[in-house]
């Protein structure tokens, strides 16, 4: 492990993005030896605390992972925190203040990480100051995380990336998916290109079609300000879906760089067919929840949760048909839902391979056997199955299926390091693999664009599901059309 040296400077420090899953990040790369001596962390938001209060909360968000008081002092000693408000100008030379001098004490040598864990609104203004009052640091690396939403359409995520780069270059700049630190997102690529047998067969003459499901139990929580105003589609579609669709549809890079692989993304994304109105009317669907039962507790309707509005019309659920262009996905549906209030909490990829040409074990010859399915299990269980026809035991030549499995034990997935520590790392090393390109978030935004202006003008489009269901009839029947249904592996995690 080599040591990293750098000053991080999280905008949003007392938030709950920085609670949560930050500071734990930060305290297990430093567990590890990644962050050790020459480190040191700005915190910095609107609220008045003083270093030693900044500090206890810092030792409480990582008081589960802490082995002795001893530690987590020294941990914390490396926290400093800087009330700030955004639009000040003066508060910047406040920062830099702080800045030079933790650079000097802890011997940074000038490289620098800025987080920005807040309300995108202020994205533009931040990184401007960061440069006009001299932030940006003139001896060392300079990069920007920034955390979704992304903008909320094609021409605001344009404004807000025009902003950033007059700034920070491409390559500066990452931009956090978190879908893409976890570790099934991540095996994606290792199951296509280190198995021949799969990669050989990953095209439309051997796919029926693809199916990717990202169903959550929960509902909106106490986030109805913010997603009634997204709803589903900007969401998790945009990001979280397209990123999964590029991975799975990408050719294969080069080499396995940050540049090859989104070279081949962004390739994949261009690919996808934007729909006209009327495409979109037969390809997607919206949902929202009723009210509904999951487990026999009783569930409100998504318009009586806090802060949405009572007649909202805002999807909590979207079932679509993504098409790629390119010669080998010609004729291939990627099937894609994601919903709130769902039957239960999991993701996971169903690739549905094509039957063979004949059914020798009927009487009927074209009658369907079960097709081979791949399920790559993202969360909560992680792993692999694949589907398979066998002989059932004993006399006559009956089939049946089973299943191929790899499945992570509980062990393996609690102690495989956590998204945002991934990120994190890579960041510090400068790897952008797991980060969205500009140019993936702007074919992503077109996409979703044409369907959120359909949706905008013809409000009627929207349907309802109960609480604690998949979703509704009209998912079904958008694959019911194509002779297809969805496909869903019921792994039970051990
Ligand atoms: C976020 C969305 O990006 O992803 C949330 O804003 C959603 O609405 C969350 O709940 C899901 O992430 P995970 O890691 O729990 O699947």
């Amino acid at each position: 492990t080599t040591e990293q040296n750098v000053l991080f400077t999280i905008f949003g420090g007392t938030g709950d993005l920085a609670k949560r899953k930050l500071y734990p990040s930060l305290y297990r790369l430093y567990k590890k030896g990644f962050l050790k001596e020459h480190f040191a962390v700005i915190g910095t938001a609107r609220r008045e605390w003083t270093n030693d209060y900044y500090r206890e909360i810092i030792k409480e968000t990582i008081s589960d992972l802490v082995i002795s008081e001893e530690t987590a002092t020294e941990f914390a000693s490396h926290f400093y925190y800087q009330s700030h408000n955004v639009n000040d100008a003066e508060h910047y030379v406040n920062l830099k203040k702080l800045a030079e001098e933790l650079d000097d004490s802890y011997q940074i040598n000038g490289n620098r990480l800025f987080y920005l864990a807040m309300s995108p609104n202020f994205f533009g203004t931040i990184t401007q100051q960061l440069n006009q009052q001299g932030l940006v640091s003139t001896n060392g690396f300079n990069r920007l995380i920034i955390e979704k939403p992304f903008g909320h359409d094609y021409e605001s995520a344009s404004i807000l990336n025009e902003q950033l780069r007059e700034v920070f270059d491409e390559n500066q700049i990452f931009r956090i998916d978190h879908y893409l630190g976890k570790e099934m997102v991540q095996n994606i690529s290792t199951v296509r290109f280190a198995n021949n047998m799969i990669e050989s067969m990953w095209n439309n003459r051997y796919i029926d079609n693809i199916q990717i499901t990202l169903s959550e139990s929960l509902g909106v929580e106490e986030r109805g300000g913010y997603y009634d105003k997204s709803g589903a589609l900007r969401d998790m579609v945009q990001n979280h879906i397209l990123q999964i669709v590029s991975l799975l549809a990408m050719e294969p890079p080069a080499k396995l760089t940050d540049i090859d692989i989104r070279n081949e993304k962004i390739k994949a994304l261009r690919a996808v067919r934007l729909f006209n109105p009327e495409e979109v009317k037969e390809n997607f669907v919206r949902a929202q929840y009723d009210v509904g039962t999951n487990n026999d507790s009783l569930l409100n309707k998504y318009q009586n949760e806090l802060n949405v509005a009572e007649d909202s019309q805002t999807e909590t659920f979207v079932a679509g048909k993504v098409l790629i262009d390119t010669f080998r996905w010609k004729g291939v549906p990627f099937y894609i839902r994601t919903g709130k209030r769902m039957a239960e909490k999991g993701t996971q990829i169903n690739v549905v391979f094509k039957n063979v040409p004949l059914n020798l074990f009927s009487e009927d010859v074209e009658e369907e056997l079960p097709p081979n399915v791949l399920t790559i299990f993202i969360q909560p269980t992680e792993g692999f199955s694949l589907q398979l026809n066998t002989k059932k035991a004993g006399i006559g030549l009956e089939t049946e299926t089973f299943d191929l499995k790899h499945i992570h034990s509980a062990e393996t997935v609690a102690n495989s390091p956590e998204a945002y520590e991934k990120l994190l790392f890579d960041c510090l090393n400068g790897d952008a693999t797991n980060f969205t390109h500009w140019d993936e978030v702007a074919s992503s935004w077109k996409f979703v664009d044409v369907i959120r202006n359909e949706w905008d003008q013809n409000k009627t489009d929207l349907t309802s599901y109960p609480s604690g269901s998949m979703g509704p009839t009209e998912s079904d029947d958008l694959l019911a059309k194509d002779g297809f249904s969805w496909y869903w592996n019921p792994e039970i995690p051990k």
